[in-house]
């Protein structure tokens, strides 16, 4: 009758696959702390597919002309939660929650700005959210199912990212120090390092910590598999339901 068709369909619509329900994992901490290393090493360990590392420097703003100008003389506060673009992040993670596609800007430390280009995610599995704001909004904090905060020396923090940025982001010593004493270090102090207050665990030494990086391995793989099984007995469930019917 229509009474058990309609049961069906509001049966189904209670249903959620499991790729609609990515596991997201944040991973916050300074800069310099090997953050991204350390995402690597995940995805690595876990060795499956579909694990994506989006990194939240993409959503970085853009400058007017004169910020841009501030920005080139490394005299721009890149290091502040307001630099970041905090409710596009946000959209972009609940898409990915509800299984949409979603598009992330490409972002370009030489020049300070976003390119036209973006890169598209689409269905992940696992998603490592990386940044040193990782932690810091509360509407993404709600989506993540892990907290890592990843913990290293200033002076590491600092001898990486001398070379990195030298390396990788198109910037010369000087300014790199005169960043880090403007902007780096003391927001570290106000904005990233309370963040630990909120963590699940704190991984000290990156990835050299296999203790820690087990852990963090071996609870993404007991998700998923609760995820699946759950998947599994809900089909089951229909399928009971639909030969009652
Ligand atoms: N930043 C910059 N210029 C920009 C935008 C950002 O110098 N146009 C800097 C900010 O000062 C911030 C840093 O980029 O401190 C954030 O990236 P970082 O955390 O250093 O890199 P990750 O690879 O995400 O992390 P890790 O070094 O821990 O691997």
């Amino acid at each position: 009758g229509t009474s058990s068709v309609d049961g069906t369909i509001a049966k189904r619509a209670h249903y959620a696959p499991p790729w609609a329900d990515v596991s997201i994992i944040g991973i916050a901490g300074s800069s310099g702390s090997g953050k991204s290393t350390l995402s690597q090493a995940i995805v690595s360990k876990l060795n499956l597919p579909w694990v994506v590392i989006l990194s939240i420097d993409s959503f970085y703003k853009s400058l007017d002309e004169e910020a841009s100008r501030k920005a080139f003389r490394c005299e721009y506060d890149f290091d502040a939660p307001d630099a970041l673009d905090f409710d596009v992040l946000v959209d972009r993670l609940r898409d990915l929650k509800a299984g949409k596609r979603a598009d992330i800007p490409v972002y370009s430390f030489e020049k300070h700005a976003r390119l036209e280009q973006t890169t598209s995610i689409y269905s992940p599995h696992v998603l490592i959210l990386e940044g040193i704001f990782a932690l810091h909004d509360p509407r993404v904090l709600e989506l993540l199912d892990m907290k890592i905060f990843c913990e290293a020396d200033a002076d590491t923090c600092l001898s990486r990212r001398i070379l990195r940025d030298q390396r990788e982001r198109g910037r010369d010593v000087e300014g790199i120090i005169k960043q880090w004493f403007s902007f780096v270090k003391p927001n570290f102090e106000r904005y990233v390092d309370p963040q630990r207050k909120v963590a699940d665990i704190i991984v000290p030494r990156g990835v050299e910590n296999q203790v820690a990086m087990t852990m963090v391995t071996q609870f993404i793989q007991q998700k998923l598999l609760e995820k699946s099984t759950h998947h599994r007995a809900a089909l089951t469930r229909l399928e009971i339901g639909a030969l009652s019917e």
